[in-house]
């Protein structure tokens, strides 16, 4: 017999464990502590794949040809452009707003700007994702550089995302140098890893957004939002600044004993799902390694390798994404700041993919909550009142 009330489910505090929803996007395997976006396993794509084939993947649902994928990097490359109206709106914000504030703020504001921001379907969210995808590092790199009084560079069609992407945050000249080249291949390798992870908070948050059939630049806004936090994107700053305060591999171990006996959180470990172990880490791990030995500098290496062997002997804890992906970007020379904003210039791919499929099959997001506040009360007039 069906039924008008909706049956309360057993209560899962921050949803551990509860499947809130369907995907064809990404695959979690707890076991083997990996993961797949649309089939393919993410070792693969990190090893194979240059990170735009990634973000047409996850956006087209297959992998593309080479004439697709010269079409979209080509489409990428034209698209790199702020309307003036951004630029300037940025030269105003205050020179210390955090760049994922700043950048929340700008993706708004692209959206009253993008006249398919009222659209709704597949190929009005796609046109978006695109522009997204293209826009997103100009804004990161725009007000980087208004904020530093440093020379804004062209997007250069030749080049890679990552290796554009690369040139825009830091003072690399990739055309020109090997170095820069093999930190763009890093680069270009923690943006696949980075690009999609199942329901994680900020693609829930924009999920949840889109539920309400409100565009997707409302859903992006929110992500953005929900990623700063530093139990999620946040994270890869964190450790960072963690490195920089620890300052040399032989203070490392003190450190983290200390902060742990501190009740303190050591950032860039544990994961909500992924308890055994994260095969990302590993991955960017031995690209991290590769890296200091290029750069001749170990340090940042070296401390993350004492926090990683203390944290697994006290805690049982084993590093995600963000804790040796901090070791490489430290190394690129990424200002700590943009750290998270990097994490977005490829998350996007993914929040925008999650959109889209939302909207396709959408049935409202609307959980229920276990009340527990006072027993009913009776109400007392305002002169009544003491
Ligand atoms: C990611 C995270 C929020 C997942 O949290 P969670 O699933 O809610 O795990 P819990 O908070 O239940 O943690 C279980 C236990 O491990 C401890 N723990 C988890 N992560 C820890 C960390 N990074 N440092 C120290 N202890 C940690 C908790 O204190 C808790 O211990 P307790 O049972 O003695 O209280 C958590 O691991 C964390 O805060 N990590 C640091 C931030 C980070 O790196 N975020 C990026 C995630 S990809």
């Amino acid at each position: 017999m069906p039924t008008t009330e909706s049956v309360m489910q057993p209560y899962s505090p921050g949803l551990e464990g509860v499947p809130a929803g369907e995907t064809t996007i990404c695959q979690v395997d707890e076991e083997r502590a990996g993961l797949r976006y649309r089939g393919y396993s993410i070792g693969d794509l990190a090893e194979k794949a240059r990170f735009e084939e990634v973000a047409y993947l996850l956006l087209f649902s297959k992998l593309p040809t080479r004439k697709e994928l010269d079409d979209f990097a080509a489409e990428l490359a034209v698209r790199s452009v702020l309307p003036d109206r951004i630029v300037a709106f940025l030269a105003t914000l205050p020179r210390d707003a955090h760049p994922m504030d700043v950048l929340r703020t700008a993706v708004s504001w692209l959206g009253l700007l993008d006249s398919d921001s009222g659209h709704r379907s597949r190929e009005a969210n796609l046109r978006m994702s695109i522009r997204l995808l293209a826009q997103i590092p100009l804004v990161i790199a725009t007000a980087h550089r208004l904020a530093t009084g440093t020379e804004m560079v062209q997007w250069q069609p030749a080049l890679s995302f990552a290796e554009n992407l690369l040139a825009y945050l830091t003072s690399w000249k990739v055309d020109e140098n090997e170095k820069a080249k093999a930190m763009a291949r890093v680069l270009d390798i923690s943006l696949t890893l980075y690009a999609e992870h199942e329901f994680n908070a900020s693609t829930f948050s924009a999920r949840v957004t889109a539920s309400t059939l409100t565009d997707l630049y409302s859903a992006v806004t929110a992500a953005i939002g929900t990623l700063k936090g530093p139990l999620h994107g946040g994270a890869n700053e964190a450790v960072a600044e963690m490195f920089v305060a620890i300052g040399s591999p032989d203070r490392a171990e003190a450190w983290v004993r200390e902060a742990l006996a501190e009740k303190k959180r050591i950032m860039g470990f544990g994961h909500r799902v992924l308890k055994r172990g994260d095969v990302r880490s590993d991955l960017i791990q031995r690209e991290a390694e590769r890296l200091s030995d290029l750069c001749g500098d170990r340090r940042w290496y070296d401390i993350a390798l004492v926090i990683d062997r203390v944290m697994r002997r006290e805690r049982g804890l084993a590093p995600n994404l963000d804790f040796y992906t901090a070791v490489a970007y430290l190394l690129m020379g990424i200002p700590r700041a943009l750290y998270t904003p990097v994490f977005v210039c490829s998350r996007i791919v993914g929040w925008c993919a999650h959109v889209i499929e939302q909207q396709e099959h959408n049935r409202l997001i609307r959980p229920r909550a276990l009340y527990k506040g006072p027993a009913p009360e009776v109400y007392v007039a305002l002169d009544d009142r003491r």
